[in-house]
Order: C-alpha cells, then structure tokens, then sequence
C-alpha cells in the first residue's frame, strides 16, 4: 500500500520523537512492503514563530490531504506569555477541532517489565489493560464564550462547558463499539450530582447503552473515578468521558504504566485522518539533549497503522518490537530506576529496529 503521512513534530522533544518513529515506519514499510510519503507541516510554537500563528492553514490542507497524522508534542516557556488565542495549545486545540476529531482513544497497557517502575504497587499494576476514550472537540475547551469580564465591579474569567446530545452520542457509541471487542464493559465517568451537562451524558449513555446489550454499562463519577483509577485500576476495560475529565484522567492513568513517556493516542472522527501523538508534552527540559523516549510516539505510528491504514500485523509488530525492547531491559531515563542503563533516544530507537520483524 502507498500511504501519505503529514509529520507535525512540533516544539521540544516533538521533532526528536517524531524522527526516531518515521525510521521506524520505514522498516515497517520494507519489511512488509508498503510505501509511505512524508509531508511535514508547522504547528504550535513553532508555527507562532514561522508563521505568527499556531496553526496556519496550508498545515491544515496538508493535513486533510492525506491519509493520517503524525503529530509530536507542542508548547514550551518561549511561548507561555501570549495571549490564549495565539499560544501553541490553540494550534493542538485547532487541529483537532478542523479535522472533527472528536474520538481520543489512549490505551493503559502495561508492560510486565515495567511494573517496578509504577510508583504503585506491583500487583495494583500487574497486567493493566484499560482504554479511556476522551470526548476531543467539546466541552470546556471549546466552549463560548471563553472570556476575561468584569463582574461585581472586579475582574472575573469565564469558561464555557457545553455539550449537544448529539455530541455525546457519537462518542458514547465509541466506547460501547470499543468495549464490544474488548472485555464488555464500559465506564462512563460524569459528575452527575453537579453538573447539567453530565446529566445530559448520563442520560444519553443509558439510552445508547439500549443497542449494546452485550456490554455492561457502569456510571462513575469523576471524582470517585480518579480515586477508584489508582486503588483498582484492573475493574476497568473502557472508559468514556468528557474533554476535561479525560485530559486528567488520562495523566494519571499513564503512571499505571510506569511513566506519562509511555502513552500513545489516536484521534479519530468520522471522515478526515485520523492524528496519532503521543499522551505526554513538549518537555521543554530535555528538548535537544537526545534523553527523549520515543516509545510512546512508535506506539501512536502503531495505532495509525491500525486504526488508519487497517495494517494490523505491522502494527502489532511495532507493539511486539516495544514490548521485547522492555523485557530486555532497555530504558531511557524517564523509565530507568536508579543503577539501570540509560539509553539516548537514538540507542533506544536502534534498539526497536532490530527487534522489528
Ligand atoms: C493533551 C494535552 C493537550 C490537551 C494540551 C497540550 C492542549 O494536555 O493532549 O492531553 O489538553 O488536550
Ligand atoms: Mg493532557
């Protein structure tokens, strides 16, 4: 097959990741005899600097001109003092909204060799294996108005958390699709007792949960959720929520596998390609220096091979590659305990492509 990939690497450690995955790609794509075309693209930080705009258009044309998405991480302090309509997150933010995006699948899945590195128990995290799904272009983030006013005679800041049935439909209908071939059983996680707009998502799950009778559906409220997350994260198969509550739930799942440099995403809609990055950030503190895991950004490639391009085999193989690369013990600072080995981001990314098969 021929594939057309836009790389957005991004700001920080994004155009380091971002490298080290297209090299895996390419031995996926000679192993198994595909070809893909890389276009790259400015976004965030980067894009302000380019272009004085996060998300310049020519990036979103280019984006919907091909078949997926390959994004590496955007924001860093050069950039934290804009005004909020021009920071590199409205660039994310944006992209996400322009191509309708409104599915973020980000799997928990735990690697046996790392559960010593989880700052939880061994057997809380022994063999976790959950999916958050993450409501992407609703809610709070999006929301109108978003505004700073004056109220009572002194400066307040309003956001807005709004949600259309419809909305909620369609990604609650992921969850049940995605638990349906997983465990059946899915969480839908609200804050019911306070807000309307979870009561609108409660009320909608239950009747979507009515053409899913194979799957059980259990309601949590977020906070109880966050709670339940680190005291049993295995009573989870698929998770369901709003833009916000998945934002931060999802951080704090990362750590059941040891670290936030382990998480790959998929965002998914209904027509446009899907983009793949990784759950961490920029991390600006290591930008440059080559110490960046590049794990997470192969495992998001995995998730485009599969979700975008059907390639189920090289996409299971890139997870298979990670997975042996673990158990033998390869780590790069953000995963080493103390005394271990570090590899640089390159020593880890030759490690990956000699396991590749
Ligand atoms: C994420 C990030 C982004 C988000 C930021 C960078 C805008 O935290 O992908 O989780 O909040 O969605
Ligand atoms: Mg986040």
């Amino acid at each position: 097959m021929n594939k057309k990939i836009t790389v957005l690497p991004g700001d920080g450690i994004g155009a380091e990741v971002v490298e080290a995955t297209i090299k895996v790609l390419d031995k996926v794509a000679s192993l198994y005899d595909h070809q893909f075309e890389y276009k790259f693209a400015d976004i965030g930080g980067t894009a302000i600097d380019k272009h004085d705009n996060p998300l310049p258009q020519e990036t979103v044309d280019t984006c919907r001109s091909s078949d997926g998405v390959l994004l590496g991480a955007v924001g860093g302090p050069k950039w934290d003092n804009l005004p909020g309509n021009k920071r590199p997150e409205k660039g994310l933010l944006g992209i996400r909204k322009a191509l309708n995006l409104f599915a973020n699948l980000r799997p928990v899945t735990g690697h046996e060799s790392m559960t010593d590195s989880s700052t939880l128990r061994k057997e809380v995290v022994d063999n976790v294996d959950l999916m958050i799904i993450r409501e992407l272009t609703g809610g709070l983030y999006f929301g109108e108005p978003q505004e700073r006013r004056e109220v009572d005679g002194e400066e307040a800041a309003v956001d807005t958390l709004q949600y259309k049935k419809s909305e909620i439909e369609r990604i609650v209908r992921q969850g049940f699709e995605l638990a349906k071939v997983r465990r059946k059983k899915l969480t839908s996680v609200d804050k019911a007792n306070v807000l309307e707009s979870s009561r609108l998502w409660r009320e909608t799950a239950i009747e979507v949960a009515k053409d899913y009778p194979e799957v059980e559906l259990e309601h949590m409220l977020v906070d109880n959720a966050a709670m339940q997350l680190i005291r049993d994260p295995k009573q989870f198969d698929v998770v369901v929520t709003e833009n916000m509550f998945g934002d931060i739930l999802s951080d704090e799942a990362s750590m059941l596998t040891g670290s936030l440099g382990m998480l790959p995403s998929a965002s998914i809609g209904s027509e446009a390609p899907g983009l793949y990055e990784p759950v961490h950030g920029s991390a600006p503190d290591i930008a440059g220096e080559g110490k960046a895991n590049p794990l997470a950004t192969m495992a998001s490639a995995a998730m485009m091979l599969k979700y975008s391009f059907g390639m189920h085999n090289e996409a299971a193989s890139i997870d298979t590659a990670i997975s042996s690369v673990l158990t033998n013990g390869h780590r790069t600072g953000d995963i080493a305990k103390d005394g271990e080995k570090i590899l640089s981001t390159n020593e880890m990314t030759d490690k990956v492509l000699e396991a590749l098969k």
